[in-house]
This record gives C-alpha cells, sequence and structure tokens, in this order.
C-alpha cells in the first residue's frame, strides 16, 4: 500500500511539470471587460483550472515577475501597465499545456497574431496584450510558484 501511493505521488509530480502552464489575464483585458469571454476560450480549448486569482500586483511583484525584461527600453512602461489594474492569475492543466496557450493566446504584437487567437481579438497592443502565457515547463512551475501557494492549487 505504501509503495503504491508513492508511486501515485511520484505520478502526480511529473504531471505537473510537463502538463501544467501560468496565465495572467491583464489588466487591459479586465479593463476592456474581457475577463469573461478569454475565460471562456481557455476552457473551451480544453485547459482545466487548477487554481485562480483576481489580484493586483505590486510594483515589486511586477518588476520581479518580468526581471527578464529589465534591461529593455520597455521595462519602466511593462511594469506600469502590470500594476495599472487588476489581474486574474491562473495556473492551467492540459496535454501540451505551455505550447498549446502559447497558440491560443497569439503573438506578442496582436497585429502578427493568427485569427482566432485571444491577442488577435482582445489585445490593444504589443505592449498591452490582453494575455500572458508562460514560455516553457521551468517558467510555468517558477511563475505559479510566485503566486500561488500548494493550498490554492486544486
Ligand atoms: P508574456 O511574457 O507576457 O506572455 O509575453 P510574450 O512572451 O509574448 O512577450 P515577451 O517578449 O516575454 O514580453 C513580455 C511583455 O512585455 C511587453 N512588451 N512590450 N513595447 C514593446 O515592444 C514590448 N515588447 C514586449 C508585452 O506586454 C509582452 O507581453
Ligand atoms: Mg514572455
Amino acid at each position: 500500500m505504501k509503495c503504491l501511493s508513492l508511486r501515485k505521488i511520484i505520478v502526480k509530480t511529473n504531471k505537473m511539470a510537463t502538463n501544467r502552464t501560468f496565465t495572467m489575464l491583464k489588466p487591459d483585458a479586465i479593463e476592456n471587460g474581457h475577463m469573461g469571454k478569454i475565460l471562456d476560450m481557455i476552457i473551451e480549448a480544453g485547459f482545466d483550472i487548477k487554481a485562480m486569482k483576481y489580484t493586483r500586483l505590486t510594483e515589486d511583484q511586477a518588476k520581479k515577475f518580468y526581471e527578464v525584461h529589465a534591461e529593455r527600453p520597455f521595462y519602466g512602461e511593462l511594469v506600469e501597465y502590470m500594476t495599472s489594474g487588476p489581474i486574474v492569475a491562473a495556473i492551467l492543466e492540459k496535454d501540451n499545456a505551455v505550447a498549446d496557450f502559447r497558440a491560443l493566446i497569439g503573438a506578442t504584437d496582436p497585429a502578427e497574431a493568427a485569427d482566432g487567437t485571444i491577442r488577435k481579438l482582445y489585445a490593444e497592443s504589443k505592449g498591452r496584450n490582453a494575455t500572458h502565457g508562460s514560455d516553457s515547463d521551468e517558467n510555468a512551475q517558477i511563475e505559479s510558484d510566485f503566486h500561488f501557494s500548494a493550498a490554492e492549487i486544486f
């Protein structure tokens, strides 16, 4: 019995690493009234919501979350934008979650995003682009841990 439980835990842990991604519906999406439509697209595309939070990033949180871009010219604007209003943060599960979710949101710049993608439909601009999606399994885990404790994941 003990061995079986341990095996189950290992399988679950592996699944977490490979099949989850992290998203934020960004302030422009909330401000423009697109929260429900974007969540509906996410659910319709087959993603299970494992955790979700309606919150507002502090300046420190936004700086830390996007610190990989600290040297980029748009960093100050990005931090200001990401703290300008509430966001929805969520952990999503699906086979091939990271790549499939990046496909669902589309290119960073909505002008380059494919038809039917979230950014094509709802983003205002390259900077104010409605939705974040993790770019790797490793970052999905880091970003999920940044926003959620184990007790908040279902
Ligand atoms: P994200 O991390 O938010 O999912 O976006 P991404 O991978 O498609 O794009 P990334 O290169 O990681 O950039 C992060 C966010 O910075 C803003 N940005 N503004 N004005 C600009 O040229 C510019 N470039 C990037 C966007 O909000 C972008 O999503
Ligand atoms: Mg990115």
